[in-house]
């Protein structure tokens, strides 16, 4: 039983990480940038929505992010736990998400802020390669795949996030800068923050973390 919270940057490895804690744990990954992104691919008008602000590199607005991590939280395989990724992303978020889970008598084993310095962070960005199939992660430089352009995976293409262009990049660390960033103070003050070096090898981020989380 393990609920947690990834905090970090974008590009930071919320998502690289995430694959292997939920494999470890046994939870669901919730991913509130994964729902749109899927809701974008299948044209809902929740996917309409989102589109405007993510392609901008802001945030989608506040009621209905909170009313769509909320409902996924209320599926069953949340029952015995999850891994948010992405959200909450804002203080108001980080409020209603600690009002649904007392109302529903849970409460946050750990919060992990993944940090990464932010040179780093533009290069994770700009060189990422995503499977339009099954969504495996690559970099161009960091981590290769075995054939430039094709999933290690599945054999699909490879694409570049919509969002991963420089200039949006850029946009969306200073949104983090401005509207994340004070999350840390927030779930420091309430006394479940671990703090991992996000920078170096995957694996060794991720036992860091699960040294943090323990078994
Ligand atoms: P979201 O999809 O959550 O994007 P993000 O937060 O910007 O984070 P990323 O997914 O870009 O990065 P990551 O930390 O997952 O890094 P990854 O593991 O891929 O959100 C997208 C948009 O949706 C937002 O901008 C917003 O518009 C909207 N949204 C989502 N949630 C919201 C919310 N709660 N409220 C409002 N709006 C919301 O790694 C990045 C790259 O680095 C990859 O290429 C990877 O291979 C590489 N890499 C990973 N780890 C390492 C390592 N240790 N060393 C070297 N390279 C590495
Ligand atoms: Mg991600
Ligand atoms: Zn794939």
């Amino acid at each position: 039983m393990l609920r947690a919270i990834l905090l970090g940057a974008p590009g930071a490895g919320k998502g690289t990480q995430a694959t292997r804690i939920v494999e470890k744990y046994n939870i669901p990954h919730i991913s509130t940038g994964d729902i749109f992104r899927d809701n974008i691919k299948r044209q809902t008008e929740l996917g309409m929505r989102a589109q405007e602000y993510m392609n901008r590199g802001e945030l989608v607005p506040d009621d209905l992010t909170i009313e769509i991590a909320t409902s996924r939280l209320l599926e069953d395989d949340c029952a015995n736990g999850f891994l948010l990724d992405g959200f909450p992303r804002t203080v108001y978020q980080a409020e209603k998400l600690e009002e649904f889970l007392e109302a529903n008598g849970q409460k946050l084993d750990k919060v992990i802020n993944v940090d990464v310095d932010e040179d780093a962070l533009i290069a994770r960005l700009t060189g990422r390669r995503v499977c339009k199939n099954c969504g495996s992660t690559f970099h161009v430089i960091n981590i290769p795949p075995k054939v430039d352009g094709i999933c290690d995976n599945c054999g699909n293409n490879l694409i570049q996030r919509d969002d991963d262009s420089e200039t949006t990049a850029r946009n969306r660390l200073s949104v983090y800068g401005e509207q994340t960033m004070p999350l840390v103070d927030f779930y420091k003050g309430k006394g479940t923050l671990v703090e991992i070096d996000g920078e170096g090898d995957p694996e060794k981020v991720f036992l860091d973390i699960v040294d943090a989380i323990g078994d």
